[in-house]
């Protein structure tokens, strides 16, 4: 496709950005971090982690985190959506993601620590568009067939909700899982290893 179609969505990515700011402060404002955790601007973009609220997730829902000035998706599961990730293994480039990049301690089909909370770097593994959340069943665009996941509008590329590429994508691997740790059930820390903390 053209290059208009890749900074269309460098665009959207922009702009999720910008509300991602939004979101963080929403949490931020309903749970009170000890302010000094957090980390300079500086120290951020040299890739400082991130303390992330996850409790107000909704089943079925997806927040964006930011980190090293990468957007990452945060869903919580259902057990429908869990469900579905086994049928659709057969339709996956890199089921267990063999291939692609994922910290080792996540489980190699979930692609998560716990089940329900998927962590996933949002950018394509084509060209760096940052792909659509689009969770429901069967939408008129995506087909009958379409269970939920993200859609890159750039090329078209579809990845189901653990992050895992369709074959015959433009794109070659499965969405990367950042690394990441638990400091309680409601807080993820983004870029922080779980052996590590
Ligand atoms: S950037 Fe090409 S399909 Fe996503």
């Amino acid at each position: 496709m053209s290059n208009d179609g890749v900074n269309a969505g460098r665009r959207r990515f922009l702009v999720a950005a910008t509300s991602v700011v939004g979101a963080a402060g929403a949490v931020g404002a309903a749970v009170p971090f000890v302010g000094s955790w957090f980390p300079s601007a500086k120290a951020k973009a040299a890739g400082a982690p991130v303390k992330v609220n996850v409790g107000k997730i909704e089943p079925g829902q997806q927040m964006v985190a930011e980190w090293r000035g990468q957007p990452v998706f945060i869903v919580r599961r259902t057990e429908e959506i869990l469900g579905n990730l086994a049928k659709l293994e057969p339709k996956l480039a890199d089921s267990d993601s063999q291939a692609s990049e994922q910290p080792s301690y996540v489980d190699a089909k979930t692609r998560s620590i716990k089940p329900e909370l998927l962590l996933l770097v949002g950018l394509c593994t084509h060209l760096g568009c940052s792909p659509s959340f689009r969770p429901e069943v069967a939408p008129a665009d995506l087909g009958e067939e379409w269970v939920g996941g993200y859609f890159c509008a750039c090329h078209g590329s579809r990845y189901d909700l653990a992050g895992r590429v369709y074959k015959a994508q433009p794109a070659p691997l499965n969405l990367p899982v950042p690394p990441h740790t638990y400091e309680s059930d409601d807080v993820i820390i983004i870029g922080v290893d779980q052996e590590q903390a």
